[in-house]
């Protein structure tokens, strides 16, 4: 927690106080994964969160970054990324703009490296949320090549890292900071609103392992991960002393889990070479429909650990995913904390990236 003020007292006073704690400044990185951040970086990440969401508590200002900017553009919707994000800056002191492609000039084709270069001469941090299969990551990538202002992973095809780092602050509020051993269990669920990318189970996987957490990833054989995720969240589970095992059957996924977070995400790396077109949309679907019953009710939540929480990083298709009566038991469910923690963890990547020390 000292080191966390102390962070906060150098944004403010412009002093680089952590000087001899052996830890670059993360000013001007982007955070496009959690998984290239160290383990180090996660933890002060956190650490400042609870900090400034003990100083919103107490109604401080925290207007660390006065007067800058951060561009949001989202290709896709969003309630909680966009609003974090927005009431986040506006906290620290900045402001942001909410753009969508329409609003710029990307729907004519304006490039990623246009797009980045121009925008870093004018404001001081590029969010982005592109969560097209086999797109979004690339176009993030791509403009963090030529941008020269950190940008900032708002969830791409293959990871969330703003979800997973509030995953991650409200699991430790509720089970401590050592997490070793604790049974989670991220199962695939079905749902009717839409095909939700792979980002925020693929994110969890790799963040988790690196924790100690003993995973489970329970899902239909036509809904896997992407391979080359499940590798690396293999090697962190090894390296951290975890464990990621994976089930086909959602029952046996619950079975005395401490942490259940089930959730849909579509069948994109199970058809190989996905292409975006009807064909691949329709075998997605009749995959889906095979699914039905991959819901999280109360019987199911009842094979789980007495005491288990139920997760999602909504929006839950509700009597598809997931029951009322399970999402609304205050006992068992921390999606509002889940929610809430979006905004503390999103100003601490912001402050520490834009003007952190
Ligand atoms: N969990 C999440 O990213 O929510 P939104 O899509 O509403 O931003």
């Amino acid at each position: 927690m000292r080191e966390a003020i102390a962070l906060q007292q150098a944004t403010c006073t412009g002093i680089d106080l952590r000087k001899g704690k052996n830890m670059p400044s993360l000013k001007g990185r982007h955070f496009i994964t959690e998984q290239e951040w160290t383990k180090d970086e996660i933890d002060l990440a956190l650490e400042l969160s609870t900090e400034l969401k003990e100083r919103k508590k107490r109604g401080e200002i925290t207007d660390w970054l006065k007067n800058q900017t951060v561009f949001m553009i989202f290709f896709e919707q969003s309630t909680r990324t966009r609003n974090s994000m927005g009431c986040g800056i506006t906290q620290l002191g900045g402001n942001s703009h909410d753009l969508t492609p329409d609003k710029m000039q990307l729907t004519h084709g304006e490039t990623a490296k246009d797009t980045a270069i121009v925008l870093s001469r004018m404001g001081h941090a590029i969010a982005c949320r592109n969560c097209f299969y086999n797109v979004g990551n690339k176009y993030l990538r791509d403009l963090a090549e030529y941008s020269t202002i950190p940008v900032l992973s708002l969830q791409d095809d293959i990871y969330h890292p703003m979800q997973v780092m509030a995953d991650l602050m409200t699991i430790q509020e509720k089970f401590g900071k050592n997490l070793k051993g604790l049974k989670v269990t991220i199962s695939w669920a079905y749902a009717e609103s839409h095909a939700k990318p792979l980002s925020v189970p693929q994110s969890q996987i790799l963040l988790f392992t690196r924790y100690g957490m003993d995973v489970t990833v329970a899902a239909p054989p036509e809904f896997p991960l992407m391979p080359d995720i499940v590798e690396q969240a293999k090697d962190n589970a090894e390296e951290n002393g975890g464990s990621l095992r994976f089930s086909d059957n959602m029952d046996d996924g619950f079975k005395g889990a401490q942490v259940v977070i089930p959730k849909n995400w579509g069948g994109f790396a199970g058809l190989s070479e996905w292409v975006d077109d009807d064909n691949h949309k329709l075998r997605m679907k009749a995959n889906l429909l095979k699914h039905k019953d991959w819901i999280c009710d109360a019987r199911r939540m009842g094979l789980a650990a007495k005491d288990v929480k139920y997760m999602h990083a909504l929006p839950a298709d509700r009597g598809k995913e997931v029951t009322d009566e399970v999402i609304d038991d205050d006992k068992h469910s921390i999606i509002y904390d889940e929610a809430e923690n979006r905004l503390h963890t999103a100003k601490a990547i912001m402050a520490l990236t834009m003007g952190g020390r």
